[in-house]
């Protein structure tokens, strides 16, 4: 396929001031004078702040990088993970046509897009929620014929359940992703017949289908109020880049023509910016390297029993269980924690190290030890998340 750039382009690009934070941390990763290491990353940040990757925003992360145009515009082209074109507010659709796909029925799948979307790949759908285009095997041939929809495989699919799965999401509504047909994973369809124990102790979906229903984002695009803004090897201290303190101190200037509409906002969009809440008043409290600091502990939990700490995003049953055996049993405890005992504790939970920076769990646990809630403890608190567990 040509891939050239959309012949309609926005006046300009810039990252929203969140976005420019995680950008430059990104660029930190490289040793000095291999800065254009970051395109990748950076382009795609580009491409999940605005939908689609513009000439402006490929030029702007060429700027950042110090690199000359035509080596960004090589990369964006040569990708077919970057859209040159504007994408469906909601959902792209990408159809796997590949040969295991082809033979199980992909035709029908882009039938249905055909008919639900545009008649052509690349195209907006009326409404503009909606565009559809067929890429190569996506890797999961056992449970073709499948779809990538957002970040999320939709696999053994029927052109039915596809056609609901589009409406659904044009509903706001987020399908469960994994397999469509009962399948857990891509066992024999008709259950396992070897290893039969290991049904017992898991999840209620496969991991990556627990993980996309956990954090409820299947097709919301990362829009960099997510934790942590910065990187871990930054520490709590990376200075503020000029570009940075000039982002904030501008309006983000979003690019005109984009490609969401109105009508577009999707109930997990509407999720995500209520969870970013507490994450936009505080600075994540990040590790320091290599040192730290046993925080203070506990011998059992106080009179009333410990703390639900599986309400804080990233401790799931194990962990919790990991901070009892340290001594820690309640939200106020983690809430006091400085960048040495995160240290501490991010070295000490074996199996699980650097989850406490990584998750910023020191920000949420304080909200929780104030009695607030944050998104991801209400949907634990009205149960499901960990139900099966
Ligand atoms: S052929 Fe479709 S996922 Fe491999």
């Amino acid at each position: 396929m040509l891939r050239r750039l959309h012949p309609e382009q926005p006046a300009s690009f810039a990252y929203t001031p969140a976005n420019m934070a995680w950008a430059e941390a990104q660029i930190t990763k490289y040793p000095e004078g291999r800065q254009a290491s970051a395109i990748i990353p950076l382009l795609w940040r580009a491409q999940e702040q605005e939908g689609w990757l513009t000439k402006p925003a490929i030029e702007y992360v060429a700027d950042m990088l110090g690199m000359a145009y035509i080596r960004a515009l090589e990369v964006a082209t040569f990708y077919f993970m970057f859209q040159l074109q504007p994408v469906g507010s909601v959902a792209n659709i990408q159809i796997c046509g590949t040969t295991t796909c082809m033979i199980c029925g992909a035709e029908d799948l882009i039938g249905v897009c055909k008919e639900k979307i545009a008649e052509k790949p690349h195209t907006l759908s009326a409404d503009g929620k909606f565009s559809w285009e067929e890429v190569e095997c996506l890797g999961a041939c056992a449970n073709a014929p499948m779809a990538q929809i957002g970040k999320d495989y939709y696999e053994d699919l029927t052109a039915k359940r596809l056609g609901e799965i589009i409406d659904e999401l044009a509903k706001g509504e987020v399908p469960v992703p994994g397999p469509q047909n009962g399948r857990y994973s891509s066992e024999p369809e008709k259950g396992l017949v070897a290893l039969t124990e290991w049904e017992s102790g898991r999840t209620q979906y496969n991991a990556s289908v627990q993980l996309a229903v956990d954090i409820g984002d299947t097709v919301k695009r990362i829009d960099g109020t997510e934790v942590p803004l910065t990187a871990p090897w930054q520490g709590t201290d990376a200075p503020e880049s000029g570009k940075a303190k000039k982002a904030k101190a501008e309006e983000p200037r979003p690019a005109k023509g984009k490609p969401a509409d109105e009508t577009g906002v999707t109930e997990q969009e509407a999720k995500a910016t209520s969870a970013a809440k507490p994450d936009e008043v505080e600075a994540p409290v990040l590790a320091a390297e290599g040192e730290g600091k046993k925080p203070e502990v506990m011998e059992a939990a106080r009179e009333g029993g410990p703390d639900d700490l599986k309400m804080i995003k990233g401790v799931g049953p194990k962990l919790e269980d990991l901070l009892h055996d340290l001594g820690v049993f309640h939200f106020d405890q983690i809430a006091t924690w400085g960048p040495e005992e995160v240290a501490w504790v991010d070295q000490n939970l074996v199996g699980f190290k650097g989850r406490v920076s990584r998750d910023n769990w020191v920000v949420q646990a304080r909200q929780l030890a104030k009695g607030e809630m944050t998104d991801f403890a209400s949907r634990v608190k009205k149960g499901g998340v960990y139900d099966e567990e």
